[in-house]
């Protein structure tokens, strides 16, 4: 299955790297060529999810799952790609059922913010499967020196998940109080 992972895997990197740098363009600009890019974002969205997902599913049968559970790099490798794909796929949801409405505002500067975290989320679980695979590149040598050990299992510190629990009740809470606000109409 390693080759057909390592084949799937460059649709999604391909689609949400193109999405990323699509939202980057629509921020900064209402021209034109940033509006018809935007016109196919959802669709590279889309495709990137699908794509991600079957790569998810071939990575997770080149080794039985006992081998990948009892490797740090590995498990690193797959909490990164549930990350992605997840991350990801929100953001597909989020353009598909916002609309125009993404640009408005603040809102566009969010776009960019989110997608910035996608393109380090992918570009993390990129750099673990290249030195899974064993060729591992420059980013897993600045990965090592400024965020973790990557052949270390990654782990959060109890107060961060805690923090993060609270953003996301937050958050929901923040989604809420906006619904019942009256809407604004795209410009
Ligand atoms: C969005 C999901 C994923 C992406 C984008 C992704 C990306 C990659 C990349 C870029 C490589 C390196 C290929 C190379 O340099 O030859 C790789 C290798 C690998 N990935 Fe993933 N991966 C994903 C999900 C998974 C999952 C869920 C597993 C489950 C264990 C997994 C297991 C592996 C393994 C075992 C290798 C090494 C393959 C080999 O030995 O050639 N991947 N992955």
């Amino acid at each position: 299955m390693a080759p057909y992972h390592v084949m799937l895997v460059h649709f999604p990197i391909a689609l949400w790297t193109t999405a990323a740098l699509i939202i980057i363009l629509r921020a900064f600009s209402d021209g034109a060529l940033a509006r018809r890019a935007d016109g196919a974002l959802t669709l590279l969205l889309f495709l990137g999810a699908l794509s991600g997902a079957a790569a998810f599913t071939a990575g997770l049968l080149i080794w039985p799952l006992e081998a990948v559970a009892s490797s740090p790099l590995a498990r690193n490798h797959v909490i990164f790609a549930s990350w992605s794909l997840t991350y990801w796929t929100l953001l597909w949801l989020l353009r598909w059922r916002g609309g125009e409405r993404v640009w408005i505002g603040l809102r566009r500067w969010v776009m960019v913010g989110l997608a910035a975290l996608g393109f380090g989320l992918q570009t993390i679980t990129g750099t673990l499967g290249g030195s899974l695979a064993g060729t591992p590149s420059a980013v897993t040598a600045i990965v090592r020196r400024v965020v973790w050990e990557v052949y270390t299992t990654f782990y959060l510190p109890n107060w961060l998940l805690i923090l993060l629990v609270v953003a996301a009740a937050l958050m929901i809470a923040i989604g809420f109080v906006g619904k019942r606000a009256p809407a604004r109409q795209p410009r």
